[in-house]
């Protein structure tokens, strides 16, 4: 068998949600017949002089970037990157694509994709997505203060959590429409529209809080369980207000970094901002906080290499609150180098431009793969920059977390989704 027709093959075997793809009808075709004339070199270059010769997992579409290399004169481009996605197999999805041959390194061969927690009404499972190990349970916020999320300047957004054993319960009978119990928990007044998390962190949930009207941002420990009692580590520098608190990793030092980006203005639940965009590191045992980056537009998600040497910090730019969207502006993940003594980031360096929306929340592998949330999925790139594919959904996700071994669960606003996969991420549980 060919490896043209084990892709179609393959496409098919698994039943997959009938949505439409997100994509321009004329994009699509003229990109289709581009790629049906030209797959077949790329399926070449699979069973050619490579390993793992039609090693595609269900649900992967293998693409050849010299397969689109060339649009030609007639063709039809891409006008914007927030409206049309690149999906020139106009495969449904969700489905991996699959862009450089490393990618099934990080996919393994049994790799899946499943939606496992819906709502259309209500974009619960925006940002702060967190796993606590010892329940098997994935915590996330509700959208705060955009489309669907149920919150702004006079209505604080949500928590949920879903259980994993559940969905795992679920998958055992069916894959095709799982719909896992959302638990609501109530945010501590402390925490006003949550917007970023990480952890278990001392064995609570480390979430970042944007601040709604007067009520000011803050980096806050929230006990995981009932009472669901919460601890502010810090809200302010300097007795300023930060703009709008939007996402937190802990360094391996110890050390919480967290950025702050105008959002929260721009999404009309904050005032105007009196500070520049940048990036803080806290330090939790003396309580000093100062900044380790600026210069940014938009900065939003961050995430450090297990080895702490090298962080990430994305800059979403191009989507402007109440500004609107602009292309020109930055849709970027930078890289910089962590100062060992100081923890300033040095070294700022484009790492990647997305092609789909914006780049939002970040997590890093074992590997040093870089995954982010984007327009039209989840995006991964080698540590060189390189991008090796997609978990395509065909819609925005905000961020991502590693639940366990082998497992990425997904949030999409208003959906979730849990890959099985063979990469491994980073423990986030900082004892
Ligand atoms: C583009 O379209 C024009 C008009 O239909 C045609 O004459 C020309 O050959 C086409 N060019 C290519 C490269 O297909
Ligand atoms: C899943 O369950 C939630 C909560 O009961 C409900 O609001 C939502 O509509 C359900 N999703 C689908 C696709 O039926
Ligand atoms: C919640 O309350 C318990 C009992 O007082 C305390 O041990 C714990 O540290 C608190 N957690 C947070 C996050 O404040
Ligand atoms: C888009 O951003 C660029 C660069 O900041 C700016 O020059 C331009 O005026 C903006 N366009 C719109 C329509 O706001």
């Amino acid at each position: 068998m060919s490896d043209l027709k084990r892709l179609g093959k393959e496409q098919a075997s698994e039943p997959l949600p009938q949505e439409p793809p997100q994509v321009s009808a004329s994009w699509v075709l003229i990109m289709s017949s581009l790629f049906i004339g030209l797959v077949a070199f790329g399926a070449l270059q699979l069973t050619n002089g490579q390993s793992k010769a039609g090693a595609l997992p269900p649900q992967a579409v293998f693409v050849d970037p010299r397969s689109f290399a060339v649009v030609g004169q007639n063709g039809t481009f891409r006008e914007s990157s927030f409206a049309s996605f690149f999906n020139p197999t106009n495969t449904s999805p969700p489905f991996f694509q699959v862009f450089d041959r490393s990618f099934l390194d990080i996919l393994g061969s049994s790799a899946s994709i499943h939606e496992i927690a819906s709502n259309p009404s209500f974009a619960f499972a925006h940002e702060s997505p967190i796993y606590d190990s010892r329940t098997d349970e994935v915590f996330f916020a509700s959208n705060d203060g955009g489309p669907l999320g149920m919150s702004d300047i006079d209505n604080n957004n949500q928590l949920g959590k879903i259980s994993l054993k559940e969905v795992e319960a679920s998958l055992k009978k069916n894959t095709a429409s799982i719909n896992a119990t959302v638990t609501n928990i109530p945010l501590p007044e402390e925490a006003q529209m949550t917007n970023g998390g990480t952890g278990l962190y001392r064995s609570s949930l480390l979430l970042i809080n944007s601040g709604r009207g007067p009520l000011p941002p803050s980096l806050t420990l929230v006990n995981p369980r009932a009472p669901h009692n919460a601890t502010v580590l810090v809200d302010n520098f300097f007795g300023r207000q930060f703009n709008s608190l939007n996402d937190v990793k802990v360094h391996p030092s110890g050390k919480i970094f967290f950025t702050d980006v105008t959002y929260g203005f721009l999404n009309h639940f904050r005032p105007p901002p009196l500070m520049p965009n940048h990036v803080y590191r806290f330090d939790p045992d003396t309580g000093a906080v100062r900044v380790v980056a600026d210069g940014f537009d938009r900065c939003n998600g961050i995430a450090f290499t297990h080895d702490g040497k090298t962080a990430y910090i994305s800059d979403t730019g191009a989507a402007g609150g109440f500004l609107g969207l602009n292309q020109t502006e930055p849709a970027t993940i930078y890289g910089f180098d962590v100062d060992p003594k100081t923890h300033a980031f040095k070294n700022r360096r484009v790492f990647a431009y997305v092609d789909a929306g914006v780049p939002d929340g970040l997590q890093v592998d074992l590997k040093g793969n870089v995954y982010s949330g984007t327009g039209d999925g989840v995006q991964v790139w080698n540590s060189e920059g390189t991008l090796l594919g997609k978990f395509f959904l065909g819609t925005t996700s905000a961020n991502m977390v590693f639940a366990g071994k082998g497992r990425l669960v997904i949030l999409a606003e208003t959906k979730v989704f849990l890959a099985k996969i063979a990469a491994v991420g980073q423990d986030l549980n900082f004892p």
